[in-house]
């Protein structure tokens, strides 16, 4: 009687270990993939560089600028690069990869966005001007290297896509609108 008490409990806490496992460590290595940025780039490097003779990157908006029209032109483009790295400035293999992979051969970074938004989502940085890039953003301006990305295999997004219910939340805290045609096309 005991015996089998006993052996319909064991394997069942091993069951649950093991969907434990599986759920929290297993299932999202198979789900997610890691994938390196093109090229490795330092933001502390850029943000302090004092060569003098080269225009002084102090501020973010040196690179991540707003278009015109307001929108936003996100990642900056190879020709703002370009005006420091028409040729190589440094013996770092970086450099070297990015001044004869991408300037010379005018091919434009495929860099991933960490944070990108599935197609159905619509966000605007100008609306969001006065909050710190940190409110919603990892902490890129004491970063020395890029974090690492990992793209769902399923959906092939970003796993640090910004979820619903981080812009719920604020938008409830701040009185902004969390009607569905809000963020929705
Ligand atoms: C010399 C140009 C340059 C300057 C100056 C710069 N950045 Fe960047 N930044 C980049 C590049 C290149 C990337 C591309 C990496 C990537 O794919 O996210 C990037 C990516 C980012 C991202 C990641 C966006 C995402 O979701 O992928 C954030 C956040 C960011 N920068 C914040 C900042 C902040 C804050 C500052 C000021 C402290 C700053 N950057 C200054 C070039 C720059
Ligand atoms: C104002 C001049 C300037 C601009 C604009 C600039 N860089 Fe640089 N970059 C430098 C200097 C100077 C260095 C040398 C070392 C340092 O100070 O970090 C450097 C180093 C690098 C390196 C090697 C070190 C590292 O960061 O990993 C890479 C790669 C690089 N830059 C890529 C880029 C890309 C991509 C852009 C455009 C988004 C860009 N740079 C824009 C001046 C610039
Ligand atoms: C309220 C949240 C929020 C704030 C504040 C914010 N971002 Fe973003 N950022 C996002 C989201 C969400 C995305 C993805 C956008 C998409 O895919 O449409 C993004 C994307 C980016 C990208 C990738 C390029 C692009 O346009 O998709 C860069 C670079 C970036 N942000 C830099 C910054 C910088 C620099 C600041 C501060 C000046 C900042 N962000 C402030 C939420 C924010
Ligand atoms: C840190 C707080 C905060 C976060 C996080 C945030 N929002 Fe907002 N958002 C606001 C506020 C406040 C407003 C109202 C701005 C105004 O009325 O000028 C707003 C307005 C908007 C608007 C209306 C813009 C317009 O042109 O009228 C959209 C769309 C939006 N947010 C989408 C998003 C999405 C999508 C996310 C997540 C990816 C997000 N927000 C995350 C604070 C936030
Ligand atoms: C403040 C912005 C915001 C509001 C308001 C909002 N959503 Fe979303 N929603 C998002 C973002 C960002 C995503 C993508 C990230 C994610 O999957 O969490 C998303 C994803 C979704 C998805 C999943 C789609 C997919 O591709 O996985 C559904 C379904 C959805 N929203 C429905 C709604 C409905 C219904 C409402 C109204 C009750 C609503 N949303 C209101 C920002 C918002």
């Amino acid at each position: 009687m005991n015996k089998k008490k006993k052996g319909g409990l064991v394997p069942f806490i091993l069951g649950i270990a093991a969907a434990l496992i599986f759920g929290w460590n297993i299932f999202p290595q198979l789900l997610f993939s890691h994938k390196d940025q093109p090229i490795t780039f330092s933001h502390v490097g850029h943000m302090t560089h004092t060569q003098k003779d080269l225009k002084d990157l102090d501020d973010c908006v040196d690179c991540h600028d707003y278009r015109e029209d307001g929108s936003y032109a996100g990642i900056p483009s190879l020709e703002s690069c370009a005006e420091c790295h028409s040729e190589p400035l440094t013996a770092v293999p970086s450099e070297q990869l990015f001044v004869n992979e991408y300037v010379k051969k005018g091919k434009q970074v495929p860099w991933k966005i960490y944070r990108e938004q599935p197609d159905n989502v619509y966000f605007s940085h100008i609306a969001h001007e006065e909050y710190e890039c940190t409110e919603c953003h990892q902490d890129m301006e004491n970063a020395d290297s890029l974090p690492a990305y990992y793209e769902n295999k399923l959906t092939g997004y970003s796993r640090g896509t910004m979820k619903m219910w981080e812009c719920e939340r604020c938008h409830a805290e701040e009185d902004a609108s969390n009607a569905c045609y809000v963020c929705h096309k």
